[in-house]
């Protein structure tokens, strides 16, 4: 694979949010091709992309038409929602699907993944069971215990999940999980609630021709499922970071191909219990944008490419913080930017997207510094000085 690789190649990116558009700048300073594709027009990885398509990603007649129009050599998923199957015949048509097309289609729901690393590969997750109905729900709920938590099969960002602390909880999360879920199916998964001491990010590169390799451990905090904070190294032991690179190397081998997966976990005081993961960069893994030598987003691309990884170096304890809008609006003004950045070692990444929605994540502040404390500060105070006009 990859053994005479030629610049440039032709890339079609899947979802063109934030992580996307860092994506197209790393293929760019390479001098690829990158078409942009998402479902609203001028997404934030469209303003940096050589081409753009506005399509139902869900829709097999819509990727068809687009992959005809531009023939690409690479596809590149950033988001869940894609009609995977259709990912399968261009994968067998020749085109290489990152980071197999079978990946995308394990990890599209919460349900094929959680299957594959619990039953399959015998991987310590949360218990769990499955409903399709209020009654089952009931039923299952009791059977896992409380607290737990329920999520829609099919889902990202936390929507319709909530944690349930008895049996007078579980009608109001069944509404609020069948509300949250994408697409039409009511399969509900109930999970063993997890009293973490903190829970962390794997950013794992799965080499064509070369072994698995790791950045450091990533810590983060979430609120209403969507990350706040992350930071790295996370503070975790060498034993408890061996025991996630063992587990992180065994799902992503049996899901194949090449690019980087950030890997989720729960690390408790004598466990290390494997979440979710996600087949491409990952939203806490930002942080790598001012930390490491090679950010997420550059490590994906020389890993899909088969580009040599000699070394992933981490410069100094970093962190992220979010940015997020407070109302909903079209018109996006961001002020006190100065003020912000007058510390040293922070920096901002203002995704530029078109229209603003309360929580919505619209920018992200770095920072570095002697310890993580420190840059989890200064992260923070860059992130809170800025406002959304
Ligand atoms: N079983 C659990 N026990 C404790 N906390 C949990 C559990 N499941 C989820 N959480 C919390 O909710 C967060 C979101 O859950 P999860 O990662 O499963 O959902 P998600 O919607 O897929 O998020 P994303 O795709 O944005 O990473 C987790 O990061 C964790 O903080
Ligand atoms: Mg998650």
């Amino acid at each position: 694979m990859m053994k005479n690789l030629q610049l440039p190649q032709k890339i079609m990116l899947l979802g063109a949010g934030e992580l996307g558009k860092e994506f197209v700048i790393a293929a760019q300073r390479l001098g690829n091709f990158v078409i942009a594709i998402d479902r609203y027009g001028n997404a934030p990885a469209m303003q940096v992309a050589d081409a753009s398509e506005v399509i139902s990603m869900l829709s097999g007649d819509d990727l068809e038409q687009v992959v005809q129009k531009y023939q690409p050599d690479f596809i590149v998923p950033e988001i869940e929602a894609i009609r995977t199957e259709k990912l399968a015949e261009f994968e067998q048509r020749g085109i290489s699907v990152i980071p197999t097309a079978a990946a995308t289609n394990y990890t599209m729901n919460r349900d094929r993944i959680r299957e594959l690393a619990a039953e399959k590969l015998g991987i310590r997750t949360a218990k769990y069971a499955y409903a399709s109905s209020l009654e089952e729900l009931m039923q299952t709920s009791a059977e896992i215990g409380f607290p737990n938590v329920v999520k829609p099969v099919m889902s990202s960002s936390g929507k319709g999940q909530s944690t349930v602390k008895s049996a007078t909880e579980v009608a109001t999360a069944w509404k609020h999980a069948i509300a949250g879920a994408r697409g039409d199916t009511q399969k509900i998964i109930v999970e063993e609630f997890i009293n973490f001491e903190i829970e962390i990010t794997l950013m794992t590169i799965k080499q064509w021709d070369a072994p698995t390799i790791f950045c450091p451990p990533i810590g983060h905090r979430q609120e209403r499922g969507d990350y706040q904070e992350s930071w790295q190294p996370a503070g975790i032991s060498k034993d408890k970071i061996a025991q996630a690179e063992a587990i992180a190397t065994k799902v992503t081998d049996a899901l194949g191909g090449a690019g980087i997966f950030g890997v989720e976990f729960f690390i408790t005081k004598d466990e290390v219990i494997f979440s979710e993961l996600s087949p491409r960069p990952h939203d806490t893994g930002m942080v790598t944008l001012i930390s490491q030598n090679l950010n997420e987003f550059e490590l994906h691309l020389r890993a899909i490419l088969g580009l040599p990884i000699p070394k992933i170096e981490i410069f100094a304890p970093s962190a992220s913080a979010v940015i997020l809008a407070q109302e909903h609006s079209e018109k996006i003004i961001f002020t006190n930017v100065a003020q912000a950045l007058t510390q040293e070692d922070t920096d901002l990444r203002l995704f530029g997207k078109p229209d603003s929605r309360p929580y919505r994540r619209m920018g992200v502040a770095l920072a570095k510094a002697e310890t993580t404390e420190l840059a989890r500060k200064k992260a923070s105070q860059v992130a809170s000085t800025i406002s959304l006009a």
